[in-house]
């Protein structure tokens, strides 16, 4: 199951998105925000954010107006690796060399085309593994490591 959400300032990127997954058949649970009116990106990333670290969902997509927020929430969450992408290179790397199993965009940065564009690379990229799979297991550790002094 796929998550997604945003705050005001990615909400009309989120309904776009939403209807590219659908077209693919691709079930998603939308956890908001649903208006126009000013909320708080940290309580809509959160929720995707611990769903996916929680293994609750397969894989997430976070959307605020630059995406920096809400991926400096997501990368808050044990297992979390939240990729904030811009364009197409980056939409292959975020999987390719990172795994990332949330991406995170800009609702005031990236157009409705190619926001959809990019989950496509995003989701029929591969993980390469290798070397890739070293560093993230570096990650790991040092989350392990952070968890135990806390
Ligand atoms: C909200 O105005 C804006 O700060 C938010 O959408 C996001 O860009 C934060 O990083």
């Amino acid at each position: 199951m796929f998550i997604i959400a945003s705050d005001h300032g990615g909400l009309e990127l989120k309904e776009a998105v939403k209807q590219c997954l659908r077209k693919r058949g691709i079930d998603v649970r939308d956890q908001g925000t649903i208006n126009s009116d000013s909320v708080d990106y940290p309580d809509f990333g959160e929720k995707v954010a611990r769903a996916v670290s929680g293994g609750e969902a397969e894989k997430g997509i976070l959307i605020c107006g630059t995406g920096i927020g809400m991926s400096i929430v997501a990368n808050k969450f044990p297992g979390v690796r939240a990729a904030l992408i811009s364009d197409d290179f980056t939409a292959r790397m975020s999987k390719e060399h990172n795994n990332a199993n949330i991406i995170v965009m800009g609702g005031r940065t990236s157009s409705a085309e190619q926001a959809c564009r990019m989950v496509e690379i995003w989701l029929d990229a591969a993980f390469e593994g290798g070397r890739h799979q070293a560093r993230l297991d570096k990650i790991a550790r040092i989350e392990q490591e952070l968890s135990r002094q806390n």
